[in-house]
């Protein structure tokens, strides 16, 4: 993967980026999708946000080698303390980290947060609590994805802020939009999911030490909730 070549995963982040959008990429280690969307034409501008000093200088890097300081942006910050109001940030991609991480950073700096935004976020893994904090921030999901790239399952989760909206337990913990369409990469994951998790339930049985009961439940709750899904 580079800033010409993306993995199949950005690919499909990529092509939910509003053409022309100003984008700040938040964790964008080698800034390679920005970097990417610039280079396209597919976009005005980028900010590619870094919390680490080694990700950010490779960001810098790759910015310099493509020769576009003047279109994208990198900066060591934060969360969503790299965006700056004179940015006319139009979309935020939040990639490649768990879903409890994406939920903080866009939790810790509400205010930075014009809601005029379209949110871009690749969880891996924690879909459900973030799924949480965008119903309880008024924002709805417009698009939703599962694909699989060198034998993981990794979601997109496309959202603007609408008012609100109420999903059920169900669809915060599959995706409302998967839950109707149904795809055959999120059948397969559902059933790769369905296999750990009775095998998760063998082993809290054989343990030596007795598992709290509520973990077992809301274990049993999941396997239940999977095999009517897949029934
Ligand atoms: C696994 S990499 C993902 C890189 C890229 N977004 C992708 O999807 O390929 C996660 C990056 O997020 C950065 N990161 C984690 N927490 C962050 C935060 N609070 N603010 C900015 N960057 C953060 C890490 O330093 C790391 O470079």
């Amino acid at each position: 993967m580079n800033e010409q070549t993306l993995s199949m995963r950005l690919e499909r982040v990529a092509a939910h980026v509003p053409l022309g959008a100003r984008l700040a990429d938040i964790g964008s280690d080698h800034a390679y999708l920005p970097v990417a969307l610039v280079r396209r034409g597919a976009i005005t501008a980028a900010v590619a946000g870094e919390v680490a000093l080694t990700p950010f200088a490779a960001a810098e890097r790759t910015v310099r080698e493509s020769e576009l300081e003047s279109q994208v942006t990198v900066r060591l910050a934060n969360g969503l303390e790299a965006i700056e109001p004179s940015d006319g940030i139009t979309a935020i991609s939040l990639c490649g980290m768990g879903g409890e991480t994406i939920r903080d950073i866009l939790d810790s700096a509400k205010a930075r947060l014009s809601g005029q935004e379209r949110l871009i976020l690749q969880p891996n893994g924690g879909e459900q609590p973030l799924r949480q904090w965008l119903m309880e921030n008024d924002y709805r999901i417009l698009c939703e994805e599962v694909l699989r790239e060198n034998r993981f399952d990794y979601e997109i989760i496309v959202a603007e802020r609408t008012g609100p909206v109420l999903y059920t337990a169900q669809e915060l913990y599959f995706g409302p939009l998967q839950l109707q369409s149904r795809s055959p990469a999120f059948l397969a994951k559902w059933q790769r999911l369905l296999r750990q998790k009775h095998k998760t339930l063998a082993s809290f049985a054989q343990a030596r030490q007795a598992v709290p009961e509520a973990k077992v439940q809301a274990v049993a709750r999941e396997v239940k909730w999977i095999t009517a899904l897949l029934a």
